[in-house]
């Protein structure tokens, strides 16, 4: 191969092993930090006792998950003692809230990179290499990595997630994110409409447009909002498939809904997080909705889309929540009626406005009992809704092999509820139609028709 003229590959072919933690936004991040660390000559790999760098891409969310990172960062000092000059990055939300003090545990981290600092990670890794251990937490108003093409981990070569938008302008009380990912702002819609097209054309069948709150994209130098992108996005082709979160139910607004019933490829689904039943504790969380404007939104969601799966998140034992907030917060999920929910115990964020004007009130054993109860009955109500789809016909994308038998497949309905089936000659990225035989609370079973 000529080489001469080329670039020097400066990372040398190392090899580099990347561990990922939260939500989808994270798992878009990796794939934009493996595109970055490639092109400087880095390649990847799945196998941690191979790896010459270690990345680990962090959350920060609730303190549990914070709890877990730091298990792992002690099992990487193992390997780090069998392998001198392996080098471990703590990248994304955790590297942006902790900064130095991540670094002042001896022997633990050499590199601290928060989420807007991913273009220096080559060179913060030749730094360390050469003994100086690097920290980069500036957040930015302007970064996207917008023309970034970011190398796929998914695998499965069928789904894939794009970030349209990155930070989060909307200070709910409790949330710790604004923090760690600064402000908002919209990547360009050229970029995204040319990497679904890419994807689309590589044999993907679906993508995911990721934004802590997709309603408030807005793209300024031409004016496209969100319902203008989405409707870009799906004219691709009506074998994409293209799905979307998270909504914030203060920005849902009709328009998006009447482009969804007008396009058949955009999902019957949304993920429209309520955090609580009350108008009472939405207004303590900052929420900036009321119980009935969120019902107002299911509403809409109903007549433009009456076969349109929702979804949610609740949080459980925010300060000040009392009985009569928690019951209002059940009474919300019947009336709903949610397909699925992630439902969490409210976990104190240092820096929040919570943990700096209210305190949590709410003992733990009081959390924990509610929790409880939220969860118990989203068990039946998913069931109830698994079981509403027995019976019935849907068009199924397959993704891949069940985890439970080689000989079965599943994919998902447009409603995103994961269908399992044999096997056939089918293969991933097929279309097939599906009759639903049978269901379990997260589950449904089927055959193809
Ligand atoms: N931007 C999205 C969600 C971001 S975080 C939205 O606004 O819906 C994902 C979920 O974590 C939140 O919806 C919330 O339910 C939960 N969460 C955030 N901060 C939390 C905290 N301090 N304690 C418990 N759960 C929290
Ligand atoms: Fe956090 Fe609220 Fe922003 Fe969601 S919308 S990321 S919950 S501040
Ligand atoms: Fe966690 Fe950061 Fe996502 S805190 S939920 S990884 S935006």
């Amino acid at each position: 191969m000529e080489l001469r003229g080329m670039r020097p590959a400066v990372g040398s072919q190392r090899k580099l092993y990347i561990e990922t933690y939260g939500c989808q936004m994270n798992t878009g991040d990796s794939e934009i930090v493996l595109s970055i660390m490639q092109a400087d000559g880095f390649v990847f790999t799945d196998e941690i006792a191979q790896a010459d760098i270690i990345f680990v891409n962090t959350c920060s969310v609730r303190d549990n998950a914070e709890q877990r990172i730091w298990g792992r960062l002690n099992e990487f000092k193992r390997h780090k003692k069998q392998k001198p000059g392996l080098i471990v990055g703590v990248l994304g939300c955790m590297a942006e809230r902790l900064k130095e003090s991540l670094m002042e545990k001896q022997g633990l981290v050499d590199i601290v990179a928060g989420p807007d600092s991913y273009r220096s990670l080559p060179d913060l890794v030749r730094s360390a290499s050469d003994g100086m251990r690097g920290i980069n937490v500036q957040l930015s108003k302007e970064e996207t990595y917008a023309e970034i093409s970011p190398v796929r981990l998914d695998k499965n070569g069928v789904s894939a997630f794009i970030a349209i938008m990155r930070g989060c302008n909307n200070m709910c009380s409790y949330c710790v994110v604004p923090y760690t990912r600064g402000r908002e702002r919209s990547r360009d819609p050229q970029t995204i409409y040319n990497e679904a097209k890419g994807l689309f054309e590589r044999g993907y069948r679906e993508v995911t447009l990721l934004g802590q709150n997709v309603n408030s994209y807005a793209w300024e130098p031409d004016g496209t909002g969100f319902a203008e992108l989405l409707d870009m996005v799906a004219g691709i082709d009506p074998a994409l498939r293209v799905r979307f979160a998270t909504s914030h139910p203060k920005d849902l607004s009709d328009k998006v809904l009447q482009v969804m019933s007008a396009r058949e490829n955009i999902c019957r689904s949304i993920h429209l997080p309520a955090q609580s039943g009350s108008s009472r504790m939405l207004e303590v969380m900052n929420r900036r909705y009321t119980r009935e404007w969120y019902l107002g939104r299911i509403a809409a969601i109903k007549k433009y889309l009456p076969d349109c799966s929702v979804t949610t998140d609740l949080i459980a034992g925010f300060c000040t929540e009392t009985e009569e907030d928690h019951l209002q917060t059940l009474s919300l999920m019947e009336q709903v009626g949610y397909d699925f929910a992630f439902m969490f115990k409210y976990s104190e964020r240092p820096g929040t406005k919570a943990s700096r004007s209210m305190a949590d009130d709410v003992p733990e054993e009081v959390k924990t009992r509610r929790l409880i109860q939220i969860i118990e009955l989203q068990n039946r109500l998913s069931l109830e809704s698994n079981r509403r789809d027995v019976g019935r016909t849907f068009e199924v994308l397959v993704e891949g092999t069940s985890k439970r038998s080689p000989q079965q497949l599943f994919g998902r309905t447009s409603r995103n509820k994961v269908v399992v089936f044999d096997r056939g000659d089918h293969k991933p990225g097929d279309y097939l139609t599906v009759e639903i035989t049978g269901c379990s609370g997260a589950t449904l079973y089927g055959s193809v028709i």
